[in-house]
């Protein structure tokens, strides 16, 4: 199974990072469930001497993701955040990092309530904006860190133009890509030196793994963070590699059913009267559909619609039946959540508010089930709200 240059990204998918296991030849790369390895002698074993810093099937995922980003490195990691943390581990005390403002709540809440405690200096600003970005940085700025598209309001940032923003100031652009997956859209390609993932996400996609992965393209950034994942050993399980490899296989086919169904449920929804607003990068009536068809290959399954109130937000959470009402995104089956009271609930008011996440805001990860069952479910949970 050797990949040639040309491999397709379906291709990559299922066999990047992968060899039969050399042992056996089982196809499946095994999960190696072990905490050390036997040496021949002193100083002679097969390069595997401890499992926090080298395991077989962490590393077959490590390379399986970073040829799917198009990077040369990846780190696989406990969760998002300590893929997140990980990153953070390149600044030192007195650096500046400019950021999207509406980035997960975990992140602001890591960046705010832990990392400014050693003396770093987080600045928000609405990346969508180049100009406004350019302005937030400083002499001190290390890291441009970009999430593309914005959860739940899908607003998007033109990952080339934040690259040229981020090397002029000779900082680094890191982009969190859960949200679109490699699939829909490859942030190295654009110009960033780096890409993060909550594998929790879409590249397991099937909801039973929590875990996070670091691509990088320097030589200087994939020595800190080996170093740093060792260091830190705030590593991804063999079980939890293994889950995600097994995601990683079938993530194109996935991502086409995620995004037909997000497409559908949005047109949908568009036209819905109970339906005031509705934030999907598909539409033509997004303010971004251009930069959406210009950097994404498809739209992908998360969408947001507004109801008007908390009252009616309420009827449909609460009706639902196929969708289950969840935190977490981009698994199999479709979820459905509030972000005011659920994701979003740490951020203060007003600026919920500035960011148009309001009481009637409904986030909807489209999953992959038969669409008409989706409509057909959506539908009875919106005529339940009175008119
Ligand atoms: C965009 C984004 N980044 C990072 C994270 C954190 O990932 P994890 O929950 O795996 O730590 C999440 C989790 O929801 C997320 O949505």
């Amino acid at each position: 199974m050797k990949l040639t240059s040309r491999a397709r990204f379906s291709t990559i998918c299922l066999h990047a990072g992968q060899e039969p296991d050399p042992s056996t030849g089982a196809i499946i790369t095994p999960i190696y469930q072990t905490s050390t390895y036997v040496q021949e002698g002193l100083g002679r074993h097969k390069g595997f001497e401890y499992a926090r810093t080298q395991n077989p099937t962490r590393f077959a995922l490590e390379r399986n993701i970073a040829a799917m980003e198009g990077g040369t490195t990846g780190f696989a990691f406990a969760s998002g955040m300590a893929a997140i943390g990980a990153v953070a581990t390149m600044l030192k005390a007195g650096d500046h990092v400019v950021v999207s403002e509406n980035t997960y709540g975990g992140t602001y809440r890591l960046f705010e309530r832990v990392l400014t405690r050693y003396d770093l200096r987080f600045t928000y600003v609405d990346t969508a904006d180049l100009a406004a970005t350019d302005r937030a940085f400083t002499p001190a700025t290390r890291l441009l860190f970009v999430e593309t598209p914005t959860n739940p309001i899908m607003r998007l940032t033109d990952l080339r133009g934040a690259a040229e923003v981020a090397h002029r100031h000779h900082a680094r652009l890191v982009v969190d890509n859960t949200f679109a997956s490699p699939y829909i859209q490859r942030p190295i390609e654009l110009g960033a030196d780096l890409v993060v993932h909550s594998t929790t996400k879409y590249l397991n996609g099937h909801s039973d793994s929590v875990g996070g992965i670091v691509v990088a393209v320097h030589a200087d950034d994939i020595e800190w963070l080996s170093f740093v994942q060792n260091a830190e050993g705030a590593i991804l399980s063999p079980f939890d590699s293994w889950l995600v490899l097994r995601g990683t296989k079938t993530l194109p086919i996935r991502m086409r059913q995620h995004s037909a169904n997000g497409l559908a449920l949005a047109e949908y929804l568009a036209g819905h009267p109970k339906v005031t607003r509705l934030y999907y990068p598909g539409l033509p009536s997004h303010p971004q559909h251009a930069l959406a068809k210009r950097q994404m290959h498809g739209f992908g399954g998360m969408l947001a619609f507004d109801v008007g109130s908390l009252a009616a937000a309420r009827t449909v959470l609460d009706s639902v039946r196929l969708l289950a009402l969840a935190e977490s995104l981009g698994g199999v089956e479709s979820l459905i959540s509030h972000p005011a009271s659920m994701t979003h609930a740490s951020v203060p008011p007003e600026w919920r508010a500035a960011l148009g996440i309001t009481d009637g805001l409904v986030r909807i990860s489209a999953g992959i089930e038969d669409i008409e069952d989706l409509k057909e479910d959506v539908i009875q949970a919106l005529d339940r709200i009175a008119s």
